[in-house]
């Protein structure tokens, strides 16, 4: 009884210091500022770069269609997928699941694909933000 009453009000405690003191922009992902990500002539083709963007690990790839920008968290349990150059594919070390280089999953327990994030150079430097992909 204690316990639920501790738990409750630990959830009014955090809501009322929520609707106080709202998060910034950057943090609370409805942002869509693009984050910086480096120069695009510093990723070759078939190479990719691990990039954050509000607090999200997101890989930057220079891929035959150009650059993509992918979630790096693994749809099934939210492990931090790799870029696997030779095999070009992504994998995820925790269940081996396997997604291809547009984040479609090729293999494995997971059921959804990698989610896409904006990706744009401007001035030879990587715009990287949330949305749909595309241009930043
Ligand atoms: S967390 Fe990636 S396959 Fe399970």
């Amino acid at each position: 009884m204690a316990g639920t009453f501790v738990v409750g009000g630990a959830g009014v405690i955090s809501a009322v210091v929520a609707y106080l003191f709202p998060p910034s922009e950057a943090n609370s992902g409805l942002t869509r500022q693009a984050v910086k990500a480096g120069q695009a002539e510093d990723i070759p083709p078939g190479r990719g770069k691990l990039a954050a963007v509000d607090g999200e690990p997101v890989w930057v790839l220079n891929s035959p269609s150009g650059f993509v920008a992918l979630s790096a968290l693994c749809t099934h349990k939210g492990c931090v997928v790799k870029w696997d150059e030779k095999r070009r594919v992504f994998n995820c070390p925790c269940h081996e699941g396997l997604f291809d280089e547009r984040g479609n999953v090729i293999a494995g327990l997971p059921r959804r694909p990698l989610v896409p994030f904006r990706v744009g150079v401007v001035h030879g430097e990587l715009h990287v933000s949330r949305g749909e992909a595309g241009k930043v």
